[in-house]
């Protein structure tokens, strides 16, 4: 099939690339001239595994074409749209601008029969306003939420573990089940809503994922209080099927461009709809998560005898989450920000995020590798469980830094070894 996308950030540069990959024929639409010239030489101008892989591939056989001009849509039979929806700089809701350009953009382009077709995470009733502009050119809209993950967003797009389609025809599944017949093929299950019940699923799903986090870090902060440890405790529930073991990490808590402003802006919608109190708990499930770095910057604190200013402050990851370069709502970036204005000498190195770190917030100090973040530190925060950080050997890092404290922010070390090794060990919710 024909088709577009529009936007070509995490989302959409991969769904163009997954799509070409599965034998359409895709041109991705950005406004950022220099995404497209780095995508159109089969560049990723972001760090996602897999992607450099499937681009090359895509450019090879030529099914992949990217452009900075709309009218390049033209031809096309679907398309899709998966622009940023961000917090919006006042308040709580999502910023609609980048989804209502990307429509605005596809207007005048349209033919009857086109599908324009969102992916992008949108506060309900979003759809069925965008329909409203889009029906009258004859071409209609379908939702059809996206549920990737960074870091396996090449797999999540070809192998989704569910397709959701939000629609108003038969005509519109139909050609979705086009777009998906290899997806289709291996059985993924696929389920076929009315507009307001796929935008929701997609806000559902993150608010419990976010909710899932948040008890467990609630969890955390009871078993500081009483000596327990939250890792046992998570090992223990989520041996029960009905639980599950999956996003049951306490930690530094969650962020990302996803999580945490999904479910702000949720509490928003609801609230506009006079149902604020059915997802009250959401502001809660935020401030669990916010307390969550606070604790890991008194345990760096207490570890440095009360006090950070001057101390050399390793801090382990800059990303949201390993396996990425997005900083976007980063607790890693958060802690590193927030030992600064302490007053400590941060120095912090991430595999693939100083970059991006580094030209948000300059005034940190950066590492160019593991030795060098090392090297001298007073203490030692893991806030990003990359494997590198994993797999750390405790003696040998012992040898590198001033003084053998660590905080493990994501709990992801061996308490026992680190200890043996001569390391004062915490983490978070452990005794
Ligand atoms: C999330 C959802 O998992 C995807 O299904 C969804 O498609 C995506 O948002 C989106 O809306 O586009 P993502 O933001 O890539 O995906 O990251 P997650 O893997 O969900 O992790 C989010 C945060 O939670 C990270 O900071 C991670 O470190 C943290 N986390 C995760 C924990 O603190 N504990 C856990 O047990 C799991």
């Amino acid at each position: 099939m024909k088709m577009s996308v529009i936007g070509c950030g995490y989302l959409g540069a991969v769904h163009a690339a997954a799509m070409a990959s599965l034998g359409h024929d895709v041109v991705g639409i950005d406004v950022d001239a220099a995404k497209i010239e780095a995508l159109a030489a089969g560049r990723a101008p972001f760090f996602e595994p897999g992607l450099p892989e499937l681009l090359t591939a895509d450019h090879e056989t030529g099914s992949l074409r990217f452009s900075t001009d709309v009218s390049e849509i033209t031809g096309s039979a679907v398309h899709f749209i998966g622009v940023g929806t961000p917090q919006r700089r006042d308040g709580n809701g999502a910023d609609l601008q980048y989804v209502d350009a990307a429509v605005e953009s596809l207007l005048p382009h349209l033919s009857p029969g086109d599908l324009v077709v969102g992916k992008s995470t949108v506060p309900v009733g979003t759809a069925e306003r965008l329909a409203a502009l889009i029906e009258p050119t004859g071409a209609e809209l379908a939702w059809n939420p996206e549920f990737l993950r960074e870091g396996f967003a090449v797999k999540d797009t070809i192998e989704p573990d569910r397709l959701v389609y939000g629609v108003r025809s038969d005509r519109a599944v139909e050609i979705l089940d086009q777009v998906y017949a290899q997806a289709l093929s291996t059985g993924t299950p696929r389920l076929v809503t009315d507009f307001p019940t796929a935008e929701l699923v997609k806000t559902a799903a993150n608010a419990f994922l976010a909710t899932k986090i948040s008890f467990i870090n609630a969890m955390a902060e009871i078993a500081e209080a009483t000596g327990a440890d939250v890792t046992q405790l998570a090992d223990a529930i989520g041996h029960d099927v009905r639980i599950g073991r999956k996003f049951l990490n306490a930690g530094v808590g969650f962020g990302g461009g996803c999580l945490p402003k999904d479910i702000r802006a949720f509490s928003a919608r609801a609230e506009e709809l006079g149902r604020g109190e059915s997802v009250a708990f959401l502001k809660e499930v935020d401030a669990i998560n916010l307390r969550r770095r606070r604790r890991v910057i008194d345990l760096v604190t207490d570890a440095l005898g009360g006090s950070a200013y001057n101390k050399r402050v390793a801090v382990l990851g800059l990303a949201f989450k390993p396996d990425s370069d997005d900083i976007r709502d980063s607790p890693a970036l958060d802690v590193a920000v927030q030992l600064h204005g302490l007053g400590a000498d941060v120095v912090a190195w991430d595999p693939e995020a100083v970059d991006n770190a580094r030209r948000l917030h300059p005034q940190l100090g950066y590492a160019d590798d593991l030795d060098g973040v090392l090297a001298g530190a007073e203490a030692v925060v893991l806030v990003t469980e990359w494997k590198q950080f994993r797999e750390l050997d405790p003696a040998k890092t012992a040898e590198a830094v001033a003084s053998a404290t660590i905080v493990d922010g994501r709990n992801v070390l061996d308490p026992q070894e680190w200890r043996a090794a001569g390391w004062t060990y915490q983490g978070l919710g452990r005794p």
